[in-house]
This record gives C-alpha cells, sequence and structure tokens, in this order.
C-alpha cells in the first residue's frame, strides 16, 4: 500500500460501507499494537444517520461535515499508562487500513472541545452513545467512500530537514 496517497477525506459519496468492509476494518483495528498488549481500546461504529449527526455537532468546530458521512467511529480508552498512546494509534491504523479498503477517512480531535453552547464534546458523545462512565473518548472518525480527490504527497511535499540520521 502506498501511503503517500493518504489524504484527509470530508467529503463522501451517499453509498453505504458494506458489513465486510466494516468487519475487515475492524479486525485491524481490534489487534492494533498497545502498551503490554493490554488493548484498552473500545470502539464504536456507528451506521445510523440520526446517531452520526448529533456526533457531528457534538463539537462546535472541526466535525460539521461529518453529517455527511455514511459511517463513524468513536475511539473509546480504558485509561492505564498508555491508553493515549494506543487509541492514537488505533486511529493511524484505522485511517491507513481505511484507505487501503478504497475509503477516506477524517479523525476529529474531542479531547478538551466544546459544543456550541459550551458543553464537553466527551460528555456529549457520552450521552450519545450511552458510554460507560469509566471510559475516556479519544477521538471519532468519519469515514465513507470518497467524494473528493486530492493528490497523493510528492517529494516537494515532504520537509527532509526534519529528518535526522544517528544525530542532530
Ligand atoms: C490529531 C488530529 C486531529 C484532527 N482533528 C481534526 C478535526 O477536528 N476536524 C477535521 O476536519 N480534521 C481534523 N484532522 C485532520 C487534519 O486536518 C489533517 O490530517 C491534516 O490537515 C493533514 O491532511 P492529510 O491527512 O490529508 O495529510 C485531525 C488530524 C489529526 C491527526
Amino acid at each position: 500500500m502506498d501511503f503517500l496517497s493518504r489524504r484527509t477525506i470530508r467529503k463522501f459519496k451517499e453509498k453505504n460501507v458494506e458489513k465486510e468492509v466494516v468487519m475487515e476494518l475492524m479486525k485491524t483495528a481490534l489487534v492494533s499494537p498497545s502498551g503490554r498488549n493490554q488493548r484498552p481500546y473500545e470502539y464504536v461504529v456507528i451506521d445510523d444517520k440520526e446517531i452520526i449527526k448529533k456526533l457531528s455537532v457534538s463539537k462546535e468546530n472541526g466535525a460539521g461535515f461529518a453529517a455527511g458521512a455514511p459511517l463513524m467511529i468513536v475511539i473509546f480508552g480504558h485509561v492505564n499508562p498508555t491508553w493515549d498512546d494506543d487509541c492514537a494509534i488505533a486511529s493511524t491504523v484505522i485511517q491507513l487500513k481505511a484507505h487501503e479498503l478504497g475509503l477516506g477517512s477524517c479523525w476529529i480531535q474531542t479531547k478538551e472541545k466544546v459544543d456550541a453552547e459550551g458543553n464537553s464534546t466527551d460528555e456529549n458523545i457520552k450521552k450519545i452513545l450511552g458510554a460507560p462512565s469509566e471510559l475516556k473518548v479519544h477521538n471519532m472518525i468519519a469515514l465513507g467512500y470518497p467524494a473528493e480527490e486530492k493528490p497523493a504527497y510528492t517529494d516537494s511535499d515532504i520537509d527532509m530537514a526534519k529528518l535526522h540520521f544517528n544525530k542532530f
């Protein structure tokens, strides 16, 4: 798989994501690497348009586009010393696997965010999904078949000054 062609996608076709594709994606997510292999993540996969709409306004900015997504995944974690890292890695694995499956996706930041009325995005999401109180929301990912095209990254996008060998 060429990961230079993975780009954030915020416009999606009306087409639903098939159950087999969802399951292939989520099986990969469920074995995503984690500290001491504790796999502290839990995923809620949402294909109900009404719930997706509610999630899209759980945060004031940067989530509105998701109202048009046929699929959302909310990544939760059981708090342990690596939960934050593990959930971020899992989210990246989801985005890369989605790309391999021909899906587009966009990561939606939720931590320390609020909705238009100032309510906590975390609390909103937990309420919408009926999440157990001990779980932490890590982020959400909107997915679907892409309805926009973005160019793959090329050498001109790559900042080699950030790359160091052996020492700075
Ligand atoms: C931690 C993180 C948080 C992000 N939060 C949002 C967000 O809330 N809303 C959004 O539309 N895009 C969000 N993005 C997508 C970024 O804007 C996007 O990855 C970035 O512009 C680079 O574009 P690319 O993914 O096409 O390389 C987020 C990405 C990351 C990794």
